[in-house]
């Protein structure tokens, strides 16, 4: 019989990664074991040399790792040893067939559950930590359930909610931690099992049970809810271009209501991230299924506002540098789709990049951490691309710097020296208002920030 305290995650991604090595970090008495099928990954795991980056993590998993958390390939031997299986496996949105293009594609997902249906030998927890559709939990309970030896599974849901760029912070001090079970004693007991693991280190006030349902639900409400915010500040920053109204004044004024709150408040080129347009359009693809249509449009808008957002930075680019971009080269810094991460999916990076190539501008990017993943990204665009390893090569003979991405040490750079090695008259559109706009119109440079009058020479 596997022991009680031996805890599996399928999934070593993003989540999988970080969630396993600070469960592994505060409760030593379990057994953490995180499988992946990708071999890559899982040997970088064990080296110093992460697969993904984020601040803390490597101090995290070098305490833990030997001791009580342990990587591997061998995902059926895995499955025998574990009596809790925490699935992490991503659920991207579905390009083909029924619901292409919003609804999540679960063939991971269940081929993991199937998976664990043939390997098992004793009765286990599965709990769902990918982000799922609703009634997920019950297909999957199905498909456990079909097995011929008898076993039995619990099928829990316990998203997650850490934000990359402070995955560590998040999980090691959370906003709330939430587990949905099936409302059956058995599920009752196995919320327990898993309310204990997290009690370890989570003020119990903060774990909140809930039925299944609605704990996947919440976790598509809640990302839903954190982009509209954004959709919506940056909507108010294309009627404040119009106008004489200046956008952070505005953000500060609304946010200090407390019932409103200061946080996501920022105007920026947009939103990306693996997460937010999916899990929106999982949720358009539920409500059109479970005929709420006007529901539906309300939540899509959020994610056509962001793509407004995108192009519409695009064209201020075009239009105020004479309306021709091309052959100009164009320094774009940051391709990561926030800071302190090199992750790029759904960046508004690789959008723009792909509207400054149909401008025929030449790109020049840099990023601290996100330069691999912005040449996979961009691999197949018909465009010349000079992937830069310092922000002043990216400006040599540059017209304009676009700021895609709030790294810290943009604001820091010697501008003066940045604006020298340019062409003139140079240019900067601040994607994420983060710089000293009246600093840079000094120097030389043309300021175009978002939501706010410009600097201008020209
Ligand atoms: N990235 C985030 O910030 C975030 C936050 C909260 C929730 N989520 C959700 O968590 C889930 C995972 O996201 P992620 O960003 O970690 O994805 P990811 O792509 O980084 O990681 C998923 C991993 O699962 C592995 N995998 C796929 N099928 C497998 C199988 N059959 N057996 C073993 N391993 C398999 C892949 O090789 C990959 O390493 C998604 O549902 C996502 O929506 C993500």
């Amino acid at each position: 019989m596997p022991s009680e305290k031996t805890v599996l995650c399928i999934g070593a991604g993003y989540v999988g990664g970080p969630t396993m090595a600070v469960i592994a970090d505060k409760c030593h008495d379990y057994k953490i074991i995180i499988a992946d099928i990708n071999e890559e990954k899982i040997n970088s795991w064990q080296t110093d040399e992460l697969p993904i980056y984020e601040p803390g993590l490597l101090e995290v998993v070098k305490r833990a790792r030997g001791r009580n958390l342990f990587f591997t390939t061998d995902v059926n031997s895995a499955i025998k040893e574990a009596s809790i299986i925490f699935v992490s496996v991503n659920t991207p949105t579905k390009t083909f067939g029924t619901g292409a293009g919003k609804a999540s594609n679960l063939q991971f997902w269940e081929k993991t559950a199937r998976n664990i249906v043939e390997q098992a030998e004793s009765d286990k927890i599965v709990v769902e930590k990918s982000t799922l559709p609703v009634r997920t939990a019950e297909a999957m309970h199905r498909i456990l359930s079909s097995n011929q030896k008898g076993l039995k599974f619990e099928v829990l849901s316990n998203p997650e909610f850490l934000a990359e760029g402070t995955a560590v912070k998040d999980l090691q001090d959370p906003d709330r931690v939430l587990i949905g079970g099936m409302g059956t004693p058995e599920g009752e007991k196995a919320i327990q099992k898993i309310v204990d693991l997290y009690a370890s280190w989570v003020p119990r006030e903060k774990i909140v049970t809930t039925n299944v349902w609605s704990s996947e639900l919440s976790k598509l409400v809640a990302n839903a809810m954190l982009a509209q915010r954004i959709s919506s500040i940056n909507s108010i920053s294309a009627f404040c271009e119009k106008t004489d109204a200046n956008i952070k004044e505005v953000s500060k004024a609304v946010g200090m209501d407390s019932r409103i709150g200061s946080k996501f408040l920022n105007a920026s080129v947009g939103f990306g991230g693996s997460c937010f347009k999916k899990d929106i359009l999982n949720l358009v693809y539920l409500c059109e299924y479970y005929n709420l249509p006007e529901v539906a449009k309300y939540w899509e808008q959020v994610v056509l506002m962001n793509e407004f957002q995108e192009r519409r930075f695009v064209q201020k680019v075009l239009v105020n540098m004479f309306n021709s971009i091309t052959e100009k080269r164009i320094a774009l810094f940051g391709f990561a789709f926030k800071a302190d991460t090199g992750d790029t999916r759904e960046s508004p990076a690789i959008y723009i990049s792909e509207l400054l190539a149909e401008e025929k501008a030449e790109i020049a990017i840099y990023d601290p951490k996100a330069i691999e993943n912005a040449k996979f990204d961009l691999a197949g665009l018909d465009a010349d691309i000079d992937y830069c390893s310092s922000p002043y090569t990216a400006v040599e003979n540059a017209h304009a710097i676009l700021i895609m991405t709030e790294w810290n040490e943009f604001r820091d750079y010697d501008y003066k020296k940045l604006f020298e090695k340019m062409k003139k008259p140079a240019f900067v559109f601040d994607g994420r208002n983060i710089l000293d706009h009246k600093k840079l119109y000094n120097i030389g440079f043309n300021v175009y920030p978002l939501g706010m009058a410009p600097l201008t020479h020209v």
